[in-house]
């Protein structure tokens, strides 16, 4: 167990990433305190791992509100001492970000993902990295997408946002691992799973005239095995990425795009 009585906390772990992330950490032997803004969701993935014998414990938290992020955190240290991993997944909703032309585009739905994104981060990470300097160790991880380095059309403000939150990654880090906390996300490219990827993916496909299986197959076939990435895969990467084992890791994201974007 790679990561043995590590305390993690985990933004969006309702969502398809941040649900498989915590069961690969709850796996590991992580104790994982999971939040999202909607209690339903979240919830049903601490049952499943607790029945399944693991740590797990469910809160709603706005992960753009810095009062119910740092209260949570609070009680987070209060009851377990610490706050050894901090793993943002939030997806901010897609609905009127996609699929518009950005010289159509108004101000406002540009600005969404780029204001989401990097506040979201920028809170979660900062938050915990005043708890975890007092304790010279901890890891500060999130999630970002190919857009971030790969010119794509229709995708509004969702790219840059993706680039933001890598540079904030390697921001982070400079100022953050003289203190023994290491700062990484992770890049993957679609996993079919999710429904992200449905409700981004299949309303292009149709404008373009493709079925939802032809699209499916165009973005396999630019990988270099011809096939997507699962849920499981990116989780477990996430989880050694989090553990002691990758603790020469920090200040970058890994490219878990299987070939589709060179390095
Ligand atoms: N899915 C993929 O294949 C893929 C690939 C590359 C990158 N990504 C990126 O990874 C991130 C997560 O993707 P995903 O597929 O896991 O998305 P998802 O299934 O939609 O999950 C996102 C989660 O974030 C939660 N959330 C949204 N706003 C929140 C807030 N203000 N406070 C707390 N929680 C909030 C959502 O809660 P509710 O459902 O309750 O609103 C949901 O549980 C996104 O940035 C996405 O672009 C995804």
């Amino acid at each position: 167990m790679i990561l043995k009585d590590k305390v993690a906390v985990i933004y969006g772990a309702g969502g398809g990433i941040g649900g498989a992330v915590a069961r690969a950490f709850a796996r590991e032997g992580a104790k994982v305190r999971l939040t999202g803004h909607h209690r339903a969701a979240v919830e049903a993935v601490a049952k499943d791992i607790v029945s399944a014998g693991g740590s797990a414990e469910a809160a709603e938290v706005d992960a753009l509100n810095e009062e119910a992020i740092d209260k949570h955190l609070q009680s987070v240290v209060g009851k377990a001492g610490r706050v050894d991993i901090s793993f943002n997944a939030v997806g901010i909703p897609d609905a009127k970000l996609l699929g518009v032309p950005l010289v159509e585009l108004d101000l406002e739905h540009f600005s969404l993902p780029l204001t989401g994104y990097a506040t979201s981060y920028f809170l979660t990470a900062r938050l915990a990295a005043r708890r975890m300097i007092a304790n010279k160790s901890g890891v500060i991880m999130t999630v970002s997408a190919l857009h971030s380095r790969t010119g794509l059309p229709l995708v509004g403000g969702y790219g840059p946002a993706q680039a933001a939150k890598e540079a904030l990654t390697r921001d982070l880090s400079a100022e953050l691992a003289p203190h023994g906390i290491r700062v990484v996300g992770l890049r993957p490219q679609a996993m079919l799973e999710t429904r992200t990827i449905k409700n981004a993916f299949e309303p292009r496909a149709k404008a373009t005239g493709m079925t939802w299986e032809q699209w499916q197959q165009m973005l396999a076939s630019r990988t270099h095995g011809k096939r997507l990435m699962t849920l499981e895969e990116m989780a477990n990467v996430a989880a050694f990425v989090a553990s002691d084992k990758a603790s020469g890791m920090t200040g970058t994201t890994v490219n878990l795009t299987m070939g589709s974007l060179d390095d």
